[in-house]
C-alpha cells in the first residue's frame, strides 16, 4: 500500500505531515512510504533524513501522489493538487472544510476520501490523535513567547539595585488548550496572570496553574459547554456583560492574549477597537484566532497593526512559527490514526466505515459527501441568559 507525504504549497505553511521518526513506523506498518523532495524542509526535516528512515523520496508532487492509497497533508490541497490523485485514494489532513466547502465537494467529486483530523472526537481513545490539541499547546507556548518578543519590558518581577521592575500583568481569554498552556508559559515567565472563558469548567484549571479566572456570570457558564466539551455561542446579553467587564480589566493589562474559538463558527468578537485604546501605550495584544476572523477588532492576520502605540499582532499558522515541534506531534496524531486501523489478520490498513473516529472525521466517501455537519447544517446552539434589568 502506498503511502504519499507532500511538500505543503500553502505560503505560510512550515509544517509536515510525516517525520522521519513516524515514516519509520509506518513502513512498519506495512506501507510503502514515498516523501516529495523539500517536505520537511520548513521543519529542518532533510530528504536524507527521510531516505535513512526508509522512505523513498521523489522530486515532485505528482511522482509522490501517482497511485498512492493515502495521501498525508497538513492542509487541505489546491485545485492543482488534487488533480494529482488517483480516485480512490484517502486524503488525510487538517481540511478547513468549513472554511471552503467547494474542496469538500472537489474530494467527492474526484473520488477522494477524505478524513479532517480536526473533526476528531474528543473521546480518550482519541486523544492521542487530537491534532487541535496537539497544535493548540504550542501556539499557547509561542504566543507568550511572541509577547515577551514584542514586548519593552520585563515579564518577572525583578529587584535590582536600581530600582524594582513590576512582573507583566497578562490576561488570556478562553482556556482552553491553547489558553491554558498560555497561563503555564507566562507564569514560568513570572508575570501576574488572569484568564476568562465561557466554560465554567475552566475555572479549576485556570486556578491549578497558578492563574487568577474571571468570571462574568456563574450561572451562563455552567451551561455554556457542549457535550464534546466545546464553547457554545453565548446570547447577546452575555456577550454585552462580558464587554463591560472585559473593557475594565483590559485597561489595567501589560499583555491580553485571545483563544476563543466557537467550532465552525466564526471566532467571537471579545475585544473591540475602543478597549485596545484604552491600554497603556506599549502593550501588546495577540489574537490567536485571527484566521478564524478574529477575537479582537484590529488585529489583521498575518501583520502587527499599531494602535495608538499598542501593538495587536495577528501572525498566521502559529504552529507552523514553531515548525520541527508543530509537526513531530502532528505527524505523531497521524500515526496513531493510521495504527488504530491495522487489520490484525492482514496487517493492512483497514478502515473501520462504523467506527466512532472514522465517522467523526470522514467528509466523503464514494463520490459523496457523507459527514453530517456537511451534510445538513444544524441551527447553532445558543445560550440563552435573562436579563434581569428588562421587564
Ligand atoms: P477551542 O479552541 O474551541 O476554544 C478555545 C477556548 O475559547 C475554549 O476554552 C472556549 O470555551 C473558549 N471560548 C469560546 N468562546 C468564548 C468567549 N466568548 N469568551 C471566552 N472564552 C471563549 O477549545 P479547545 O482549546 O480545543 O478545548 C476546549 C476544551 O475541550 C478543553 O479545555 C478540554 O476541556 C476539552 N478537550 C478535551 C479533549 C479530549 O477529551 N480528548 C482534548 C482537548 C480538549
Amino acid at each position: 500500500m502506498k503511502l504519499a507525504v507532500l511538500k505543503e504549497t500553502r505560503a505560510s505553511e512550515t509544517r509536515v505531515a510525516a517525520v522521519p521518526e513516524t515514516v519509520k513506523k509506518l513502513i512498519g506498518l506495512g506501507l510503502d512510504v514515498t516523501v516529495e523532495k523539500g517536505a520537511g524542509a520548513g521543519a529542518s526535516f532533510s530528504d536524507q533524513a527521510y531516505k535513512d528512515a526508509g522512505a523513498k523520496v521523489v522530486d515532485t508532487a505528482e511522482k509522490a501522489a501517482k497511485n498512492a492509497e493515502i495521501i498525508l497533508k497538513v492542509q487541505r490541497p489546491d485545485e492543482d493538487e488534487l488533480k494529482l490523485f488517483a480516485s480512490g485514494a484517502k486524503l488525510i489532513g487538517i481540511l478547513s472544510p468549513y472554511a471552503d466547502e467547494k474542496a469538500v465537494k472537489a474530494y467527492a467529486k474526484a473520488g477522494v476520501d477524505a478524513f479532517a483530523m480536526e473533526f476528531m472526537p474528543r473521546i480518550t481513545r482519541a486523544q492521542s490523535m487530537d491534532v487541535l490539541s496537539s497544535q493548540s499547546n504550542l501556539s499557547g507556548y509561542k504566543a507568550v513567547i511572541d509577547a515577551a518578543a514584542e514586548f519593552g519590558r520585563a515579564m518577572p518581577m525583578m529587584m535590582t539595585a536600581a530600582g524594582t521592575i513590576a512582573p507583566a500583568k497578562v490576561f488570556i481569554m478562553g482556556a482552553g488548550v491553547a489558553g491554558l498552556q498560555a497561563i503555564a508559559t507566562a507564569k514560568r515567565l513570572g508575570a501576574v496572570v488572569s484568564a476568562t472563558d465561557v466554560r465554567y469548567a475552566a475555572k479549576e484549571q485556570v486556578e491549578s496553574l497558578g492563574g487568577t479566572f474571571v468570571v462574568v456570570d456563574e450561572e451562563a457558564m455552567k451551561d455554556a459547554e457542549t457535550e464534546g466539551g466545546y464553547a457554545k455561542e453565548m446570547s447577546d446579553d452575555f456577550k454585552k456583560r462580558q464587554a463591560e467587564f472585559v473593557a475594565a480589566h483590559i485597561a489595567k493589562q501589560d499583555i491580553v492574549i485571545t483563544t476563543a474559538l466557537i467550532p465552525g463558527r466564526p471566532a467571537p468578537e471579545l475585544v473591540s477597537d475602543g478597549m485596545v485604546r484604552a491600554m497603556k501605550p506599549g502593550s501588546i495584544v495577540i489574537d490567536l484566532a485571527v484566521e478564524q476572523g478574529g477575537n479582537v477588532a484590529p488585529s489583521k492576520e498575518g501583520e502587527i497593526v499599531d494602535v495608538d502605540g499598542v501593538k495587536v499582532v495577528g501572525h498566521s499558522n502559529v504552529p507552523g512559527r514553531l515548525a520541527a515541534d508543530a509537526s513531530s506531534l502532528y505527524a505523531k496524531n497521524i500515526l496513531n490514526f493510521l495504527s488504530a486501523f491495522v487489520d490484525a489478520e492482514t496487517g493492512k490498513i483497514a478502515f473501520d466505515w462504523e467506527d466512532e473516529i472514522i465517522k467523526g472525521v470522514l467528509l466523503t466517501r464514494d463520490g459523496k459527501i457523507v459527514h453530517p455537519a456537511l451534510v445538513k447544517q444544524p441551527a447553532p446552539e445558543v445560550v440563552e441568559t435573562v436579563d434581569e434589568t428588562e421587564e
